[in-house]
């Protein structure tokens, strides 16, 4: 069954308890978290301490995703926090990736590898067996809001064949422009968890466009 993990980067930043205390009643899977330090993406939002402020709110999983430049000096910043699931980009300047997946497993959280758009799936391949889950970029990382980038479609495809092949568990998770028309494409080709913030968080009864999303 596909999960979504609404993105609050997308709620009302002035009532964001109130935002993530609804998600599970409405159908959420997971709480989608994204950390931007102005740096390795053209934004800033927030860190450790939302997301210590907010684990109280929701039972859901809290699913870290870390646009950071050295990544693993956050990981046990995160654990503390609360964070269930970290993901790390590939494209960050973490040297080394393999080690650092091993050390958010190590530290008790779920591990993935992020790909921006333009970073082949080749980049994750030796590293699905640390890995919990990929999450492959349908925009440019940095801001909601985006259209989606159809040849994500094609990455998706690749990367489901490699994990059946090799017979991992691993999921494949999809982060950008994810509306009902996109997300059927999504599952079509592959996807486990499909990330929507705009969608979510600027529709009329965000617990409908949960359902619309799941196809
Ligand atoms: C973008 C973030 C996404 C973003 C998605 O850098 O990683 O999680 O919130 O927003 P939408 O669903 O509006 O494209
Ligand atoms: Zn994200």
């Amino acid at each position: 069954m596909i999960k979504i993990a609404p993105s609050i980067l997308s709620a009302n930043f002035a009532a964001m308890g109130e935002a993530v205390s609804r998600l599970a009643a409405q159908g959420a899977d997971w709480v989608h978290f994204d950390v931007m330090d102005g740096n390795f993406v053209p934004n800033i939002t927030f860190g450790p301490d939302m997301c210590k402020a907010l684990r109280p709110l929701t039972d859901l999983p809290i699913d870290v995703h870390l646009m950071v430049e050295h990544p693993s000096d956050w990981i046990e910043a995160f654990k503390k926090a609360g964070a269930d699931i970290l993901t790390i980009h590939a494209e960050s300047s973490e040297r080394h990736l393999h080690r650092a997946l091993q050390s958010i497993r190590a530290a008790g959280m779920q591990a993935g590898i992020v790909l921006n758009p333009a970073t082949p799936i080749g980049a994750c391949v030796h590293l699905l067996p640390e890995c919990d889950l990929v999450l492959l970029m349908s925009v440019n990382p940095g801001f909601g809001g985006q259209s989606f980038i159809p040849e994500t479609l094609n990455k998706i495809r690749a990367l489901r064949s490699e994990i059946r092949s090799r017979g991992l568990q691993t999921l494949i998770e999809i982060d950008g422009g994810v509306n009902p028309d996109t997300a059927r494409l999504c599952i079509e080709a592959g996807a486990d968890v499909l990330v929507a913030g705009s969608a979510v968080f600027k529709a009329p009864d965000p617990a409908e466009m949960i359902k619309a999303l799941r196809g």
